[in-house]
């Protein structure tokens, strides 16, 4: 009988355990703060998101961008370096997401002083070659390193295609902050954004906040957005949203109550929050502008 007692003991503390990681999991992803996120979607590739090679550079050259929802800030990088953005600010509610953006950031910003390294380095070379071989006007010892550096620089910056970002440091254009945009409160007089991107976030805010933290998601970015400020939206779709309602409590009552469906953002939009509609670039992908006033 003991024996058995113990047995039982034995199998319900490792039950207990298992609810206990099981909790755990669910609760590390009930708001899409998938730790592998870019892993299962990209596969790993980190330039490789499908979704900027559908994004236009004018929405964010030279502008000021915000990114709700970041993950591991992979796209937002991605979007600084490729478009060249003024700045680009990735918030998302999880910290260990947030200090894996911090990290990838580190990481881009070492590879790209690499890279441009290297460049300086095989140029310097070439021009020093060249300049030896010429043998008219050769400049001597410390001036001439610092005059073919300069020249190598200028070359090196003016040949920067649309994938890189020049000459600024692209750890002074990125930064990453733990948020719940939901729930934090903004002053827009003081924080404005030319270009909002929201990807692949309604659905968690839908189902942890409902249709009221969906409205409050719609209205705060509206209000962040300067004049004829542009809103990058990609919902999810509703039948997304039935695998993911059994994640919490929360998200199972929260399922059944919503009432504003994916397929009636972009009227609620027009109508409800007053964003000026102007495309649709894809089946997910909505483009959206704020009225010019
Ligand atoms: C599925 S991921 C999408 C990541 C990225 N936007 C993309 O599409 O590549 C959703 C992200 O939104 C974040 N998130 C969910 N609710 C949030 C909230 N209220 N405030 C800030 N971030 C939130 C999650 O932590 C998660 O990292």
């Amino acid at each position: 009988m003991e024996e058995e007692g113990v047995v039982e003991g034995v199998k319900n503390n490792a039950e207990e355990d298992e609810n206990k990681k099981e909790k755990k999991k669910r609760k590390n992803r009930c708001y899409g703060n998938y730790k592998h996120y870019y892993d299962s979607r990209n596969g790993g590739k980190f330039n490789d998101d499908p979704r900027l090679q559908i994004f236009k550079k004018e929405w964010f050259e030279d502008k000021d961008c915000l990114d709700v929802g970041c993950n591991s800030g992979i796209v937002t990088i991605s979007i600084a370096k490729k478009f060249c953005c003024r700045s680009i600010l990735g918030i998302d509610i999880d910290p260990d997401r947030v200090k894996d953006a911090k990290s990838n950031l580190r990481k881009a910003v070492k590879s790209i002083c690499g890279e441009k390294k290297m460049r300086l380095e095989g140029s310097e070379l070439k021009m020093l070659k060249q300049t030896q071989v010429n043998g008219n006007g050769i400049l001597k010892g410390y001036e001439a390193s610092v005059d073919l550096r300069k020249s190598v620089e200028s070359k090196s910056d003016e040949g920067m295609n649309g994938e890189e970002i020049g000459r600024r440091n692209l750890g002074d254009i990125v930064s990453f902050k733990e948020e719940n945009f939901v729930e934090a409160e903004y002053d827009p007089r003081q924080e404005h954004y030319d270009t909002i991107v929201c990807l692949s976030v309604t659905q968690w805010i839908h189902l942890n906040w409902g249709d009221d933290g969906l409205m409050t998601l719609f209205r705060k970015i509206r209000d962040l957005l300067r004049p004829g400020g542009l809103f990058v939206l990609e919902p999810q779709k509703w039948k997304s949203y039935r695998r993911k309602r059994r994640i919490s409590e929360t998200t199972i009552l929260n399922y059944k109550n919503i009432k504003l469906r994916p397929e009636k953002f972009m009227r609620t939009l027009l109508e409800k929050v007053c964003i000026k509609f102007v495309t649709s670039i894809s089946i997910s992908l909505q483009i959206l502008l704020t009225p010019d006033i």
